[in-house]
């Protein structure tokens, strides 16, 4: 028998696949207009740790983790064994009425490592999606339809969310989105959330330090809970880094406030830690570096260590409670078919193996410093204007003299100019815009981070050549 994965002739001709791909493919967040010509599209034939091997066996280093989902490497053998000893044995079960080891070890699990708080009752109960915005659907149901249930707010039905935050692509997440790039075109569809500003430290004014800005946000946050105190739901945030809106980082000041900001006005507060969950930002979760526990906490991408789609809520008992009932109708009938695929919650389960067993947060700390040393030399770029480092997240901001107020013209896509130059190079970037920026999977070393460094120099070099 002919194995067609394996036979040269298919395999070995990128070119044949570009084309059948853009054949058939509608590639997502992409102008496909820009394929083949503006922007390249990569062929993979496989994944090596932190590679993506073509077709010929050329070598990409997939500095972005993918979509920042993959954690220890590609075709990790651990976890992609356990998904292999998993669809062996049970595949997938409704998991309406039926209950499997691999849901109910990884909630016992995850509840475990949860964010915790002296003196606030624990997060308890976890519930399934199937990706990081269904998820955030999930988290904004359950707080408003808790105050629902409990039937003596009824003004209490919109959300807070900050400016510059994202939170998905679906209509619930999108609305408390703030990205104008994907919010703009569908803004009749949305639900109405109030926007706070965003305590981004790359806005600090001219002096202030990034936990004065901090505390500035902190503030505007509340004021607006005071002029809507009774009408909100939740706060729904990403802890220290907003990613998707360029990578913008923030003081833990900030969630300390707005943590006990949403105590006085007795609104829920919603982690979305689906990007920064998993030891991306140094700590397991980023909330810790605040010494904070929300209400409800979004976890997906990195949890099933980047192989599978999957996305838990974490809730408090408190909040569980509140849909105990005779009525069905006051029962959280949310679901997906896939909630709690037992492929995807072995694959998580081998991923928090792999944290204690590797002990990954303690090896990341090195990593995270060769980064800082690495990315140093380029705050000295005449196009940089700002380096920024949270863990195993470095960014880059590239502005037309390297002043944070003197942003490139966007027509100019210097951004894509940069991706396509590493992307020569043998580095995957893909850019937010014109800021570039590193978020590896953990198993980088010393050589691919020394080529990340030399490339991103190059790609800015290029990118900015005529600026
Ligand atoms: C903070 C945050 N929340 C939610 C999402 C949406 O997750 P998904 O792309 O799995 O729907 C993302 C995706 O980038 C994200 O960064």
């Amino acid at each position: 028998m002919t194995d067609k994965a394996h036979d040269p002739s298919i395999l070995n001709d990128a070119d044949t696949w570009r084309s059948r791909d853009l054949a058939v493919l509608w590639h997502p967040c992409t102008q496909m207009l820009e394929h083949p010509g503006t922007l390249p599209l990569l062929p993979v034939a496989r994944g090596d740790g932190a590679w993506l091997v073509g077709h010929d066996g050329s070598r990409t280093l997939d500095a972005i983790s993918s979509w920042w989902t993959n954690l220890f490497g590609h075709a990790e053998p651990r976890i992609a064994d356990a998904i292999a000893r998993q669809a062996r044995t049970l595949e997938q079960v409704i998991l309406a009425g039926c209950s499997h080891p691999p849901a109910v070890e990884l909630a016992e699990r995850l509840l475990a490592i949860a964010p915790r708080e002296a003196g606030r009752e624990p997060l308890a109960k976890v519930f399934y999606a199937d990706n990081g915005s269904a998820g955030v659907e999930v988290a904004l149901k359950m707080a408003f339809h808790w105050f629902r249930n409990r039937g003596d707010e009824p003004r209490r039905t919109k959300f807070v969310a900050l400016e510059n935050g994202y939170h998905g692509e679906t209509i619930g997440a999108l609305s408390v989105g703030d990205i104008p790039l994907y919010r703009r075109i569908y803004a009749p569809l949305l639900m109405e959330a109030l926007f706070t500003p965003s305590p981004d430290a790359y806005h600090a004014r001219d002096g202030q330090s990034a936990t004065g800005c901090a505390e500035d946000a902190a503030d505007a946050l509340a004021r607006l809970l005071d002029d809507h105190h009774g009408e909100i739901c939740a706060l729904i945030l990403e802890p220290r880094v907003q990613c998707a809106g360029g990578m913008r980082m923030h003081d833990p000041v900030f969630l300390k406030r707005a943590r006990e900001l949403c105590d006085v006005h007795g609104v829920f507060l919603i982690a979305d830690e689906i990007a920064v969950g998993f030891g991306r930002t140094g700590t397991m979760f980023a909330c810790e570096q605040a010494g904070v526990m929300p209400d409800l906490l979004c976890l997906s991408k990195g949890l099933t260590g980047g192989f599978l789609p999957l996305a838990a809520v974490l809730a408090t008992q408190t909040i569980y409670d509140g849909f105990l009932d005779e009525s069905r109708e006051r029962a959280f009938l949310h679901s997906h078919s896939y909630t709690g695929n037992p492929l995807a919650c072995a694959a998580a389960l081998a991923s928090l193996d792999i944290f204690a067993s590797d002990d990954v947060l303690a090896r990341n700390l090195g990593t995270a410093a060769k980064m800082a040393t690495l990315a140093a030399p380029l705050a000295g770029h005449p196009h940089v204007a700002d380096v920024r480092q949270a863990g195993m997240i470095v960014a880059f901001e590239l502005t037309r003299d390297g002043n944070r107020r003197t942003p490139f013209d966007p027509a100019r896509r210097i951004g894509l100019h940069a991706y396509r130059a590493a992307l020569e190079r043998g580095v995957l970037l893909r850019p937010l815009g014109d800021i570039l920026y590193w978020m590896p999977p953990y198993c980088i070393d010393d050589e691919q981070l020394a080529l990340l460094a030399t490339t991103t120099r190059a790609a800015i070099g290029e990118a900015t050549a005529c600026a």
